[in-house]
Formats: C-alpha cells, sequence, structure tokens
C-alpha cells in the first residue's frame, strides 16, 4: 500500500514549504493540510505569478491533482471565499481540485473578535498571534463546542451559530476592551461578519468528504499522498516555546490526528529550514540579530510576513533546535531554503549548542522562555557571491556545499534540496 509523506517547516514557520510542495506536487495524486488554518501564508511563484495560500493546499496549481483540507485544519469561509476568487483571477480553478473534511473546524467571527481582544488584554505579553481566531477555534474544539464544515449541511446550523456567538460575546464583553475600531481584514467587526456570513454559501458549494476514508481509500489504490504542513516545529502546542506558540500539533503526529491515517501509513519524511532563522511574533529566539546582519537578513530575504506583512526577527542558524526538530518529526530528508539569502556574508555563524545556568548544553530547557539561552557559534567561510542559476549541484560553490555537509554531518540527515530562490525554477536536487 502507498504511504503518505509529509513535508513540514523545521523552525518557526515561514520556511518555504508552498514553495517546496509545489515543486513536488507533480509526483503527488493529493496534497492534504494536516493542521493550522490561515495564520499561515504559503508564497509560490512561477512564470512571474506569485501567489499565498492560507488555506488550500499548495498543490493547487497541478490540474491533475486533489487538494485536501483535512480534519486538523481551521477554516475562515471569509478567508477561504477571498483565496478561491484570488486564484480564478490568476487563472486557476479550484472546483473539482478541492475537497474539504466535514470534521474540519470553522473559524467565526466572534473566534477573531476574542483573538483580538485576548491578545489586546495580554499588554506586553501578547503572543503575538496572527489575530485570525486560531487560538480561539481550537479552544472550541478541545471544548467540545466546536462548530464543524459538515454542520452545515444541517437545519441546526444557523440556531448553532447564534449560540456560540452569544457565549463568544459573553466573554469578549468581560474583557471590558473597546472593539469598535477594531479592522479584520480592513473591514469593521459588523461588516467582517456580514461578509463571513455570505461566505458560507462558497463552503456550501465545494465537495465535502469523510477525508479519512478518503484518504484511505486513496492510499488503498496505490495513489501517492503528500501532507503539507503548516507553522512550525518550533510552533507546535507541545513542543514549541509555550505560551508562545500556535494551538495545534504542527510534528508529523498532527498527520495522523489531522488526516485520520495510521502512524504506519507515514512514509518519507521532508523537514524544510532555511539556511538561517526568522520568527514572527513573540517569544524566544537565542540566535536573534538585532544588529546590521540582521537587518541585511531581513532586508535580503524580505523576511515580512506572508499573512500579516509583520517585519520577520532574523538570526543565524540553530542548530540544537534544527536537532530537535528532526528528532520530533522523524525526518528522513533536509531541505535547505533561502541560501541566496546568505550571498553577500563573507562568515556565516552557526549555533551548535547552548550556554545556560553556567554549562553548556544541546538540550532547549523547560525553561526556556524565562532563561536566556546564549548560543554557542561555530564560523563558516560564506561563499560571498552572487549564485548562478543553475540545477546541478555540484556547480554550487565549495563553501556553499561545505555548509550544507556540515549541516547534514551534525544533523545526521541528508539535506535532498537546496533552494536559490523564490521561483519554481530556482531549486537544485542535491
Ligand atoms: P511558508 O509559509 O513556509 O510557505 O513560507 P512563506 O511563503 O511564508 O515565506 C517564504 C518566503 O520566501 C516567500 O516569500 C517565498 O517566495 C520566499 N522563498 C522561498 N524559497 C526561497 C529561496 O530559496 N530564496 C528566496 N530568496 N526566497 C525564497
Ligand atoms: P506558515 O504556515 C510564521 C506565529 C504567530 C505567533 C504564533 C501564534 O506561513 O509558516 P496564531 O495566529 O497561530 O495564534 O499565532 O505563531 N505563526 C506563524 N509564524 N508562519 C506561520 O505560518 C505562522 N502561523 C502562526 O506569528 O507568533
Ligand atoms: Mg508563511
Amino acid at each position: 500500500m502507498a504511504k503518505v509523506d509529509v513535508l513540514l517547516g523545521l523552525q518557526w514557520g515561514d520556511e518555504g514549504k508552498g514553495k517546496i510542495v509545489d515543486v513536488l506536487t507533480p509526483r503527488y495524486d493529493i496534497i492534504a493540510r494536516f493542521q493550522g488554518g490561515p495564520n499561515a501564508g504559503h508564497t509560490i511563484e512561477f512564470d512571474g505569478k506569485k501567489f499565498v495560500l492560507h488555506t488550500i493546499p499548495s498543490g493547487i496549481f497541478n490540474e491533475k491533482t486533489i487538494n485536501v483540507i483535512g480534519n486538523g485544519v481551521i477554516i475562515d469561509p471569509f478567508v477561504l471565499k477571498k483565496e478561491i476568487a484570488q486564484l480564478n483571477e490568476g487563472g486557476i480553478q479550484v472546483h473539482g481540485h478541492l475537497v474539504i473534511s466535514r470534521k474540519a473546524h470553522i473559524i467565526l467571527p466572534t473566534h477573531r473578535l476574542l483573538d483580538a481582544v485576548s491578545e489586546q488584554a495580554k499588554g506586553k505579553n501578547k503572543i503575538g498571534s496572527t489575530l485570525k481566531g486560531i487560538s480561539p477555534a481550537y479552544t472550541d474544539k478541545i471544548s467540545r463546542s466546536g462548530m464543524r464544515i459538515g454542520d452545515l449541511e444541517s437545519s441546526e446550523f444557523d440556531k448553532r451559530y447564534h449560540l456560540a456567538r452569544e457565549r463568544h460575546m459573553k466573554s469578549i464583553d468581560q474583557y471590558d476592551i473597546d472593539y469598535s475600531e477594531m479592522k479584520f481584514d480592513g473591514l469593521s467587526f459588523t461588516e467582517y461578519e456580514k461578509n463571513w456570513l455570505e461566505a458560507l454559501e462558497v463552503l456550501r458549494e465545494l465537495k465535502k468528504v469523510n477525508s479519512e476514508y478518503y484518504l484511505n481509500s486513496a492510499l488503498r489504490d496505490g495513489k501517492n499522498i503528500l501532507a503539507e504542513g503548516a507553522q512550525g516545529t518550533l510552533l507546535d502546542i507541545d513542543f514549541g516555546s509555550y505560551p508562545f506558540v500556535t494551538s495545534s500539533n504542527t510534528i508529523t503526529a498532527g498527520v495522523c490526528s489531522g488526516l485520520g491515517v495510521a502512524p504506519s501509513k507515514v512514509g518519507n519524511v521532508y523537514g524544510i529550514f532555511k539556511a538561517y532563522c526568522t520568527r514572527v511574533g513573540s517569544g524566544p529566539f537565542p540566535t536573534e540579530l538585532m544588529d546590521e546582519d540582521g537587518e541585511l537578513l531581513r532586508k535580503v530575504g524580505n523576511e515580512f510576513g506572508s499573512t500579516t506583512g509583520r517585519p520577520r526577527r532574523c538570526g543565524w542558524l540553530d542548530l540544537p533546535a534544527l536537532k530537535y526538530a528532526v528528532m520530533l518529526n522523524g525526518v528522513t530528508e533536509l531541505m535547505m531554503m533561502k541560501a541566496d539569502v546568505l550571498n553577500s556574508f563573507s562568515m556565516l555563524k552557526v549555533a551548535v549548542q547552548y550556554k545556560y545556568n553556567g554549562q553548556f548544553s544541546e538540550e532547549i530547557p523547560f525553561e526556556s522562555v524565562s532563561l536566556d539561552l546564549e548560543p554557542v557559534y561555530e564560523t563558516l567561510k560564506g561563499w560571498n557571491r552572487e549564485l548562478e542559476l543553475t540545477e546541478r549541484y555540484d556547480d554550487l560553490p565549495v563553501e556553499l556545499t561545505d555548509y550544507v555537509s556540515f549541516i547534514e554531518e551534525r544533523v545526521g540527515v541528508p539535506v535532498k534540496i537546496v533552494s536559490l530562490g523564490p521561483d519554481r525554477k530556482e531549486t537544485v536536487f542535491k
């Protein structure tokens, strides 16, 4: 029987998952998102066009591929409607290529409002959430009061929506925060809710399936499936720097619960990382650069959030964190992204362990949020020149292949792809 391959981020998100899923899509019959929601922003560039996807899997640009939004994903109909419209404008057909799990939960307008007021109430301790309603929607799922895609087919939908809205409004009122001026995708709450209600029609038209049966039956038929992760391992609800995390399991284990496939059905695990590190939102970042090197990474790497436009924090590659992610996910192949962003550096630093409590260690301690983890660096030679577009790994500068070999050796997993630019074509297979 065929297996489900997995592609996920090993850092704090935005590693370039969308680009590589798109590159690998011709090898797969099905691409399936297994967790997260519109907090994700996955960028795909080809033929001079650029698309940013939030909910729809990045396999949508290949006509032969079916894209599945799995049960572990949470969906905002307003965002999904906009996404479909943008794809249609770009000449991409969604209907007939996208199916949604009936068990996926719905993000309600009041989830977004709750996210906004609770973040504001946290003040300087805010998580820096994307304000897409992620935490409140997953909270309702876990507390067994959420609404699911399958509920759209029920005559009780409106009644349940109004009950949920009322319940959320009571919590929102307790924060005692004036939200009249707050904007949701540029709209006031009232306008956003009106648009959200209209967008339910788009959801009603899309094909809904019991995706666990759909995917397992596809596997029995020998179909190739790739599971597409959102966010990154260091934002995982269990293993990230809690509470500065997202609200889902972003690791390989999330594929099993988010799609309904058994662990024995998981095949290759592709772990994506940037040749350096970025993080958007609050929380610890041991190798963060607050100097001109950090500024250069942000500028050259265009490190501004795909979903929120916020500047991303930038820093050197963190090997203990990368090894942690490889361990948690059972990564079988690594993919290194954005090597081109390091072109102008003559020296590259890589953190190989941390110093904390007066000792050296590779382990991320439980107190990673309150302790100052001081990175211990090794320095490697940079290639310090523009990279020429090539498909051959051996054509790359020796300093770059040495950088890759250093990582492979320390992490113990081979690097199979090196990405040299945002376009599909700027990809080197090793
Ligand atoms: P995702 O959330 O993991 O899919 O990543 P994002 O799309 O949020 O962020 C990655 C950004 O880097 C996007 O703007 C991509 O177009 C861009 N990108 C991807 N790979 C490369 C690369 O190898 N080099 C450069 N310079 N940009 C890249
Ligand atoms: P992709 O899939 C980068 C971050 C937010 C915040 C924290 C919690 O594009 O890699 P949330 O809205 O989930 O409650 O925010 O997680 N975050 C991401 N950072 N890429 C993402 O997705 C992210 N999704 C959430 O910035 O720090
Ligand atoms: Mg992103």
